[in-house]
């Protein structure tokens, strides 16, 4: 069976769906795998480092698709690229499963979808969690885009030329992102502070070396599968009266808070910021998704009273060659959960497969939906 690797059409997007390291494991399977030219290159890898690890190079994708079962992306392709693909091919990718036109479109066209952002927080799912690897990637970049817009140090240094305070950090999420963000500071020896609603996010965010901002919520914050729930009115408004007090204090905020299926809450409002001292800055990793702050730009980086807002939309690609082996190795752990004796199978009573299956002969479908057929 061919596996197909797409180059991303998406501007700004770096990755690449499989790195060269991650071909073994799939043509160990007994699996083959075909590479569309150029695939590689954002990530700065050649054709010939895919030869190298067995692939098949092709320039055509046409060629490419007709000859494949099953093709892999980062990005949800748009409609348009969707031309080129056969009808019974199976997309492994992030497919924004929350926009039901593009689960429709497979649909129609006879495509069937997996959503990698649907995989389960479940122990054997962990492997092949695509959002929790690019979340590792963002987290830590975020950090890093941070340090290098803040005009300060973040370690405390004694010098000659007098004592310098470590700067100071406040992380708002301590989800996977948030954790990464709040290590990678502590390790550049800011002093840092990280805020969640869920209280099980407490103990991970001391064990980093940070102090915990309690929301004090009065009820439990945590839903289904570990994710955060929405806030009511109230506590809305308790949230931002304690973030008032907290944000202007920090040099730099990374907020990472989102709520799936839903636009991420705003922490940050537009007074907060200008209460910030002058050169501060702002990281809003849930750009995305709306952003956290109030005066966030998607994909924009821009000043406000002396403080920069930044909104990243491609913060992992920006790391494209470990965010590209871990994607790689998230799909595949899920290929090698699907193929047996070479043939691939899709069986709706497995609850990975019956998670983030969203297209499948020509219907949508969400988890639990079994009158679509027995799946295989
Ligand atoms: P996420 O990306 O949905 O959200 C990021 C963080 O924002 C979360 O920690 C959430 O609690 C927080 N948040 C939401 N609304 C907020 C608000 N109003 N104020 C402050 N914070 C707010 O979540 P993520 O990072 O993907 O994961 C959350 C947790 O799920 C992780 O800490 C982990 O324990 C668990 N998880 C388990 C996995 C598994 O078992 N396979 C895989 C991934 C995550």
């Amino acid at each position: 069976m061919e596996i197909t690797v797409l180059r991303e059409s998406e501007k700004g997007e770096r990755r690449v769906a499989l790195a060269p390291s991650n071909l073994r494991a799939l043509t160990d399977a007994g699996l083959s795998v075909g590479i569309e030219s150029g695939a590689g290159e954002g990530a700065g890898w050649s054709d010939d480092d895919y030869r190298q690890a067995g692939a098949r190079v092709e320039a055509s994708r046409e060629q490419l698709l007709s000859e494949s079962r099953v093709v892999l992306g980062v990005r949800p392709p748009t409609p348009r690229a969707l031309d080129a693909f056969p009808a019974g091919a199976l997309l492994v990718s992030f497919l924004s499963p929350s926009d039901h036109d593009l689960s429709q479109e497979l649909a129609r066209r006879k495509i069937d979808g997996l959503a990698l952002e649907r995989m389960p927080r479940t122990t054997r799912a962990q492997r092949m969690d695509a959002l929790s690897s690019q979340a590792t990637v963002a987290g830590y970049r975020a950090t890093l885009l941070a340090a290098r817009h803040l005009p300060r140090f973040l370690p405390m240094l004694t010098t000659a030329a007098g004592t310098i305070r470590p700067a100071r950090f406040l992380v708002l999420g301590a989800g996977v992102a948030g954790l990464q963000a709040i290590a990678t500071a502590r390790r550049l020896g800011a002093r840092v502070q990280g805020y969640d609603i869920r209280a099980a996010a407490a103990e991970q965010v001391r064990s980093l070396g940070a102090t915990f901002l309690e929301a004090e919520l009065p009820g439990e914050a945590e839903a289904e599968g570990g994710y955060a729930r929405k806030l009511s009115g109230t506590e809305e408004e308790r949230q931002l009266q304690l973030l008032g007090e907290h944000v202007p204090k920090a040099d730099a905020v990374i907020t990472t808070a989102q709520i799936p299926g839903r636009a991420a809450p705003i922490l940050v409002t537009s007074r907060m910021v200008e209460g910030m001292s002058s050169g501060s800055v702002v990281v809003d990793l849930a750009a995305e998704t709306g952003g956290n702050c109030e005066l966030s730009e998607p994909g924009r980086t821009a000043s406000h009273h002396g403080v920069t807002v930044a909104a990243p939309i491609h913060l992992a690609s920006e790391l494209a060659q470990h965010a590209s082996e871990m994607f790689g190795r998230n799909v595949t752990a899920l290929l090698e959960h699907l193929v047996r004796d070479g043939e691939l199978h899709l069986p709706l009573d497995d609850d990975i497969v019956d998670s983030i299956l969203v297209a499948r002969n020509g219907a949508t479908r969400s988890r639990g939906d079994r009158d679509n057929n027995n799946g295989e």
